[in-house]
């Protein structure tokens, strides 16, 4: 493991500087590529959690929390990974294959993209050097993985002319947490996360993969990120057992012939006509948790376009109940942020977002509340948990892009 440096705000200005120290200028290093740089957002997801995977209805945004690399060709075949806040420097090589190495830390997050574009059939005619550094809190679940692989990868696509389209970029992102990383997520953070638009929320339909922007009009709210703290990564934890969950409840369903595509694909009425088949109760939970959150979504984006956001906050508080009961990923941090929340004047809704396990929840609040909300909803979870969470306002933001 790389050991860390300590963290502050990173400006696309500091980041070229600090290329420049490491790589050298034009001058002294003898390479007159130019330097050019990517930004790459972090998520939340609004509504519509762990049924990206089921053929479902999700509700994320960027937000302008982001993650930059700087990337220049070099004139050997030599490629050079560096990040601003881990101390080791990564070097390979063109012609290498790119297997997934544990001691490579970071690295494996890059390397996994190259070796999806290799596989593609994509050639590098030079090497190159990078600089990574991000204002997204890592392993934090709003999703900095995400961040890192789309936003390298499009930095990658651009600097070699390669023009793989957005949703390429998000689909070779899954490909490489799938085959690299071990990890069978869904498609939302890397969807969002190479297509997004400020001012906008995305509806991303799963099962089409394609997407309608709708304005995020949340007049005086503000969506609060609340950080557990608590570390987790997705590849230990029970994410791929939900996803095995969900198709054993799928394979029940259509051996009882029961006309379905995937779970989301159920309406919960007709979830209610049919749900006796599932005799385990497990099972039939984490199914009930996919059909009813995939309903909510419709109904939080129809509350969000008629400007009903008392509407959408309630539809967060049942997410994450159901999250908690029918889903069983939220935990005492979680819970506790949520709880905390939902107590405090001007926040009408709250939830899990992302995997859960740890991670991030968010709320919204009234933004004369902002300031009073974070410092008890901290002292709340501090007593609690017993140690300090983390907290923000953020904005809606844009995809990955060339500054
Ligand atoms: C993680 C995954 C996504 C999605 C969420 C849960 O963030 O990367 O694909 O499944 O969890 O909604």
């Amino acid at each position: 493991m790389s050991s860390k440096k300590e963290r502050f705000e990173v400006t696309p200005e500091l980041l070229k500087e600090n290329f420049i120290k490491i790589y050298g200028d034009k001058a002294q290093s003898g390479n007159s590529n130019e330097i050019r740089m990517f930004a790459s957002p972090a998520r939340i997801n609004i509504i519509g959690e762990h049924i990206d995977y089921n053929g479902g209805k999700v509700f994320p945004t960027a937000i302008d929390k982001y993650l930059y690399c700087a990337i220049r060709k070099r004139n050997d075949s030599k490629i050079i990974y560096n990040d601003l806040f881990f101390n080791s420097t990564y070097t390979f090589d063109t012609n290498d294959n790119f297997a997934f190495d544990q001691k490579n830390d970071y690295a494996n997050f890059l390397n996994g993209i190259l070796s999806c574009m290799k596989k593609q059939g994509y050639k590098f005619p030079c090497g190159f050097e990078v600089l990574i550094a991000s204002n997204v809190p890592s392993a934090g679940g709003i999703s900095s993985s995400s961040a890192l692989e789309c936003g390298f990868a499009w930095a990658v696509s651009e600097t070699f002319g390669f023009n793989i389209s957005r949703k390429d970029i998000a689909l070779m992102g899954q490909q490489s947490e799938h085959e690299f990383m071990n990890v069978n997520c869904g498609i939302m953070d890397q969807y969002i996360i190479a297509t997004g638009k400020k001012d906008t929320a995305e509806l991303i339909d799963c099962a089409k993969v394609e997407h309608e922007y709708v304005p995020l009009k949340l007049g005086d709210y503000r969506f609060i990120v609340m950080n557990t703290k608590k570390k987790r990564r997705l590849a230990d934890s029970k994410y791929n057992e939900r996803r095995a969950q969900c198709e054993e409840g799928l394979a029940i369903l259509k051996a009882a012939a029961i006309p379905l595509t995937d779970l989301c694909s159920l309406t919960p009425a007709r979830f209610e006509e049919c749900k006796a088949v599932i005799k385990d109760e497990v099972i039939l939970r984490r199914v009930r948790h996919c059909v009813t959150e995939n309903d909510r979504v419709l109904r939080a984006v129809e509350a969000l376009k008629a400007d009903n956001l008392q509407e959408l906050g309630k539809l967060l508080y049942e997410s994450h109940n159901s999250l908690r009961d029918d889903y069983e990923v939220t935990g005492i941090e979680l819970d506790t942020l949520v709880n905390a929340a939902s107590r405090q004047k001007g926040c009408i809704g709250a939830r899990m977002t992302g995997a859960g396990f740890g991670g991030c929840a968010i709320a919204l609040v009234h933004k004369d509340e902002v300031e009073q909300f974070i410092k008890n909803v901290q002292s709340e979870y501090t007593k609690i948990v017993g140690y300090e969470g983390g907290f923000f306002a953020c904005s809606s933001g844009d995809g990955v892009r060339e500054l």
